[in-house]
């Protein structure tokens, strides 16, 4: 029998999520989306088509949340997985200007946010027996630092978890594992509004390709985390950044355009 996907994607209205939610949808499974902004959540399943359900709502908020899973759970077909890509963008300060409180709503929205959906939804899929698929968002910050204190701690906390909850439910058949993006070309990493204000240089020269990854790519391999192609892979962070962490020793020789000369 084929292996139709049934996903919750939280942040699924933008960027990642959203493609992933058409990714899932172009292959015949269905979504539910659970994101702060309504509106944009329900444009997004409009344009899907019956197969997407949109729900306004944080996943900051446990109680909101099992509601939303509940009322997801109730019109969609029984869910196999689950995708975690809600989160706010960093602001990059020196720890002397880096207020507790602002500390405090990076990591909640980075590590709490994806800690809740495991503990609700995750937890339903494996007491439900049927198995299922996990896939957090981790980021090249969460294996390199940067100046994005609580964000790069809360993305190397995601990847501790996500080994954590793969081998609390491996029994179970829920699959655990993250994908960790370099800079992706979302309105995370550039606001519509002030879209030709950022200098991409600094982080074109950090990326061997020379480009930011594009949503859809990402989207491919959260695909592939949640279908039966990766079976055995449980526990996994799968870089998904051009090459950036493999070059980043690079820089003092000179950095990547050639071979070092000899
Ligand atoms: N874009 C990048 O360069 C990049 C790189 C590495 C990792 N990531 C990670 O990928 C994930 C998705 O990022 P993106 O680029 O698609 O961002 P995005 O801004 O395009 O989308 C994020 C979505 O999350 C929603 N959201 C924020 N807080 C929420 C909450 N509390 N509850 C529900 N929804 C909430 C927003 O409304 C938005 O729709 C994030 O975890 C981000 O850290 C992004």
């Amino acid at each position: 029998m084929a292996h139709e996907l049934s996903v919750i994607v939280t942040g699924g209205a933008s960027g990642i999520g959203a493609a992933t939610a058409r990714r899932v949808v172009a292959a015949g499974g269905s979504v539910g989306i659970i994101d702060l902004d309504g509106e944009r959540a329900e444009a997004l399943a409009r344009s899907l088509g019956p197969s997407v359900i949109a729900h306004a709502g944080s996943v900051l908020d446990e109680e909101a949340l099992g509601a939303a899973w509940r009322t997801l759970s109730d019109r969609l077909p029984p869910v196999n997985g689950l995708v975690n890509c809600a989160g706010v963008p960093p602001v990059p300060r020196a720890i002397e200007d880096y207020p507790v409180a602002e500390w405090n709503r990076i990591v909640e929205s980075h590590l709490t946010g994806t800690y809740i959906p495991c503990r609700v939804i995750g937890s339903a899929m494996a007491a439900g027996g049927a198995g299922g698929a996990i896939v957090n968002l981790a980021s090249v910050l969460s294996f390199r630092s940067g100046p994005v204190l609580a964000y790069g701690a809360a993305k190397c906390g995601v990847v501790n978890l996500t080994e954590a909850l793969a081998v609390h439910w491996a029994r179970q058949g829920v699959r655990v594992n993250a994908v960790a993006p370099g800079w992706t070309d979302t309105p995370f990493l550039r606001p519509k509004e002030r879209q030709g204000e950022r200098d991409l240089t600094p982080i074109l020269n950090a990326t061997p390709q020379r480009r930011l990854m594009r949503p859809e790519e990402i989207a491919e391999v959260i695909y592939f985390l949640l279908s039966a192609a990766s079976s055995a892979i449980t526990g996994a962070t799968i870089p998904c950044d051009g090459g950036v962490v493999a070059g980043s020793g690079w820089a003092p020789y000179g950095g990547f355009e050639g071979a070092p000369a000899r």
